[in-house]
């Protein structure tokens, strides 16, 4: 069994089998309807339990396709539906009945510690699907679409990021340390990573580098990422902070710093940090990066499960 809280902590060849795997069963499933089993129904009988505690369409119903798909079923509780939620009942007390009734439990939350604790608790796996300091199914699944759309490995490309320093971000940098490719990122000055994240990027000085100016962020990039301004958890000053990314919209004039064929992605919801127009551009991958997420988070619960071939 292993967990699968943060990409950083993650082997790269753990994370490369991910994606080989999710490759491989996308493929056999072509003409397959939603809920139809993979032939070799390798979670047979298998109950992911499923979290959150805060809002969520796309992990929400990604998660429960990929494990019905995979022969398992899941449940979705909500936290203020427990006596954990109510202060009634222990986080250790709440993780021994998840490993009791579940095989697996998938956690969105306001709280990076609560994965932790829960990790420490429980002897099922637990997939974060979403903290305030990471998102790491949303991005592994984000490489495996970059790779399908340019067909090459995301090593030879230029990937951006524009957008605040949020979650998604920081499981970009991690990933772009664990595949090796270039992340140049665009933010105004003030919202640049947090210190522990400039530490890893300082290991890897020569391929991730930070720019204040959009443009120069989106040159020559193969991939432009975004993200909203504004995440689940910012307490701050929202209107402050949307004027202060005023000059960092995606629109049609900057992604024409970028290659002819850049692809743009993001993992959605989306805000005013993009325009319309680049959202609906033949550029604009964002539908697809969204269905390949069933596919990615199969291969990511085989590996927790430890079922990956
Ligand atoms: N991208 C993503 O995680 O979407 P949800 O918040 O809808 O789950
Ligand atoms: N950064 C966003 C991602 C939503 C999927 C948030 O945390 O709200």
């Amino acid at each position: 069994m292993k967990h699968f809280i943060n990409l950083k902590d993650i082997p790269s060849k753990d994370l490369r089998k991910i994606l080989i795997d999710a490759k491989l069963r996308k493929k056999k499933r072509k003409n397959f309807n939603n809920l139809e089993i993979d032939k070799d129904n390798p979670l047979n009988g298998k109950l992911l339990i499923q979290m959150f505690e805060k809002q969520s369409s796309r992990t929400r119903l990604s998660f429960y396709l990929a494990i019905k798909q995979l022969g398992g079923g899941t449940i979705t509780i909500r936290a203020n539906e427990l006596h954990l939620g109510k202060g009634g009942e222990s986080l250790a007390d709440t993780a021994k009945i998840l490993s009791t009734y579940g095989d697996g439990f998938m956690l969105r939350t306001d709280s990076d510690k609560k994965i932790d604790e829960f990790a420490k608790f429980l002897s099922i796996p637990i997939v974060n699907g979403l903290s305030p300091s990471s998102h790491p199914t949303q991005v592994l699944s984000d490489i495996f679409t970059v790779e399908e759309i340019k067909r090459k490995p995301i090593s030879k490309l230029n990937i951006a990021w524009i957008g605040d320093s949020n979650n998604v971000l920081n499981s970009l940098i991690a990933s772009s340390i664990k595949f090796s490719f270039r992340l140049n990122i665009g933010c105004p000055k003030f919202y640049e990573p947090k210190k522990f994240v400039m530490d890893w990027i300082k290991k890897k000085k020569n391929k991730i580098n930070i720019f204040n100016d959009a443009r120069k962020a989106v040159s020559n990039a193969d991939v432009i990422f975004s993200d909203k301004v504004i995440s689940l958890n910012d307490k701050g000053n929202k209107a402050k902070k949307i004027k202060d990314f005023k000059n960092f919209k995606i629109n049609k004039k900057l992604i024409g710093f970028a290659k002819k064929d850049v692809t743009f992605l993001h993992c959605l919801p989306r805000g005013n940090e993009v325009t319309e127009e680049v959202f609906v551009s033949k550029n604009s991958k964002v539908w697809q990066q969204a269905l390949n997420r069933i596919h990615v988070q199969k291969s990511i619960l085989l590996y927790c499960f430890g079922k990956l071939r």
